[in-house]
C-alpha cells in the first residue's frame, strides 16, 4: 500500500481483474442463484433465513413431501408466491438484464423460480429450476398441458387442481431428487462454450447446476464466483469477488461503463 493507503495497482483488485474480462468477452454466460434476489426480500434457501416453520428445503421441496402432505407443501409455496409477489427486481438482476441486451452471446441459466429476472427484462433466460409462477398436474393427466401459468395470489383453496382433470396440481419447479429437464440441460450446456462464466449468489451445493462452471472452466471459460460468503465451489473459480450482488454488479457496470 502507498503512503495514502491506496492500492498502487488497482488491477490486483477482483473487481477490476472481472470488468477487464468482462470489458474483452463477447460470449458471457451468468447463472444466478438465491442471493440474487436477496435484496429484493426474497428469502435465500440455506442461511439464517432458509427455514419455513422449522422445515429446511430439502424437506419439503421433494415429490416424496408432497405425496405425504400436498397441502403443507402447498402452504410454503403459497407463503413463498406471496413473498414473491410483493418483491421487486434489484440492481442485480437490472445489470444482468442490460448485459443480456449488450453482449453479441449472451445466456442467463437462473436456478431461481422468482421470476424476477424475467420482469427486470433480460433476455435468453434458461430457468433450470422451473418457476414459481407455473403449475403442473400431479397425476400427469393426458388432457392438462404439461405447465400452465398461474399468478393467483393467494388461491381461493388450497391444494390447487389440475384445470383438466381436477387432481391435485403442483408447482412447475425442479425437485429434490427430480431429473432436470433434457432440453433445459441441452441448451444451458451449449452456452458454457463462453468466455465468461459469472456465477452469482449461489451456495454451489445442488446439482447439477453446481457443476456448470466447473464445466464452462474445463471448456475455456474465466469463471468468476461473486457471493458475500466463501462456498463449497470457491476454490474452484479462477476468481472469486467477496461481495453482494446488487453492489458488485452495479460497480462492475460503473467500470465498463467508464470506458
Ligand atoms: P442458497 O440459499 O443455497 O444460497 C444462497 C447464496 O446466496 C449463499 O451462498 C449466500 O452466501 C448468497 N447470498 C446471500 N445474500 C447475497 C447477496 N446479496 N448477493 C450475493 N449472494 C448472496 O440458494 P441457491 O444456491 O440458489 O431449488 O440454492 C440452490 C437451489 O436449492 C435452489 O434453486 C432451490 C433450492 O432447492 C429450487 O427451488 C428448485
Amino acid at each position: 500500500m502507498s503512503p495514502l493507503n491506496v492500492d498502487p495497482t488497482p488491477f490486483g483488485d477482483p473487481t477490476h481483474r472481472a470488468a477487464e474480462r468482462l470489458r474483452c468477452a463477447s460470449r458471457v454466460t451468468v447463472v444466478t442463484g438465491a442471493g440474487v434476489s436477496a435484496a429484493s426480500g426474497v428469502p435465500t434457501f440455506r442461511g439464517e433465513d432458509g427455514l419455513w416453520c422449522n422445515f429446511r428445503v430439502e424437506e419439503l421441496a421433494t415429490a416424496e413431501a408432497f405425496a405425504r402432505d400436498p397441502r403443507l407443501v402447498w402452504e410454503w409455496y403459497e407463503w413463498r408466491r406471496n413473498t414473491i409477489a410483493a418483491c421487486a427486481p434489484n440492481r442485480a438482476h437490472e445489470v444482468v438484464a442490460q448485459w443480456s441486451h449488450r453482449y453479441p452471446k449472451f445466456t442467463l441459466i437462473t436456478q431461481n423460480v422468482d421470476g424476477l429476472h424475467e420482469r427486470a427484462d433480460t433476455a435468453n433466460v434458461v430457468r433450470f429450476h422451473g418457476s414459481i409462477w407455473e403449475l403442473s398436474c400431479w397425476e400427469r393427466c393426458a388432457a392438462s398441458p404439461t405447465r400452465w401459468r398461474d399468478e393467483t395470489v393467494p388461491f381461493p383453496a388450497l391444494p390447487p387442481r389440475c384445470l383438466d382433470c381436477g387432481g391435485l396440481a403442483r408447482p412447475g419447479v425442479v425437485w429434490f431428487g427430480e431429473a432436470i429437464d433434457a432440453d433445459v440441460l441441452e441448451r444451458s450446456f451449449a452456452t458454457l462454450d463462453c468466455d465468461v462464466c459469472l456465477v452469482v449468489g449461489t451456495s454451489g451445493v445442488v446439482y447439477p447446476a453446481a457443476g456448470l462452471a466447473d464445466e464452462a472452466r474445463r471448456r475455456g471459460a474465466f469463471a468468476i464466483e461473486i457471493n458475500p460468503e466463501p462456498t463449497e465451489a470457491t476454490q474452484r473459480f479462477d476468481l472469486a469477488i467477496p461481495g453482494k450482488a446488487e453492489v458488485v454488479l452495479d460497480e462492475l457496470e460503473r467500470m465498463l461503463a467508464a470506458k
